[in-house]
């Protein structure tokens, strides 16, 4: 190899590594907002499957969302994203702290899914919650 045909195959060389590096930047997570399933859909309280609402501090899982009864109001439900943005963790809710709990490495997120301790580098998404009777339409 002559001294151009080196400098050509190093130059196309490090064009390749310049557009891998490219590509893979844009493999990125390039979020840093809340992170969650969009979801539209409506759960009867009276089905056993969400009996865990009727007390103040349970909560249930549907598609994606947690959903937890923080009070004994009447619309006092509250749904975020269940899975945790450290590892994916599925979240639990802890009705005395009032916040989402990761049991995996200790992340916790507040009512709103805001980081408030451990390792989860985003919030969680939450939901917009309205009830009309029985029916608890959860979306966003
Ligand atoms: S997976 Fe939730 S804190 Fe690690």
């Amino acid at each position: 190899m002559n001294r151009k045909q080196f400098l050509k195959t190093s130059a196309l060389t490090l064009a390749g590594i310049a557009a891998g590096g490219s590509f893979l930047e844009s493999c990125k997570k390039s979020t840093t907002g809340p992170q969650g399933p969009t979801v539209n859909f409506t759960i009867d309280l009276n089905s056993s499957s969400y009996a865990a609402l009727s007390a103040t501090g349970g909560y249930v899982y549907s598609q994606g969302v947690i959903i937890a009864r923080i009070s004994s109001l009447l619309d006092g439900f509250i749904a975020v994203a269940q899975t945790c943005t450290h590892n994916g963790c599925t979240l639990t809710f802890g009705a005395g702290s009032q916040t989402f709990l990761c049991p995996c490495h200790g992340g916790t997120y507040d009512l709103n899914g805001n980081v408030t301790a451990g390792p989860p580098p985003y919030p969680i998404k939450r939901y917009s919650v309205s009830r009309s009777g029985n029916n608890l339409t959860v979306s966003g």
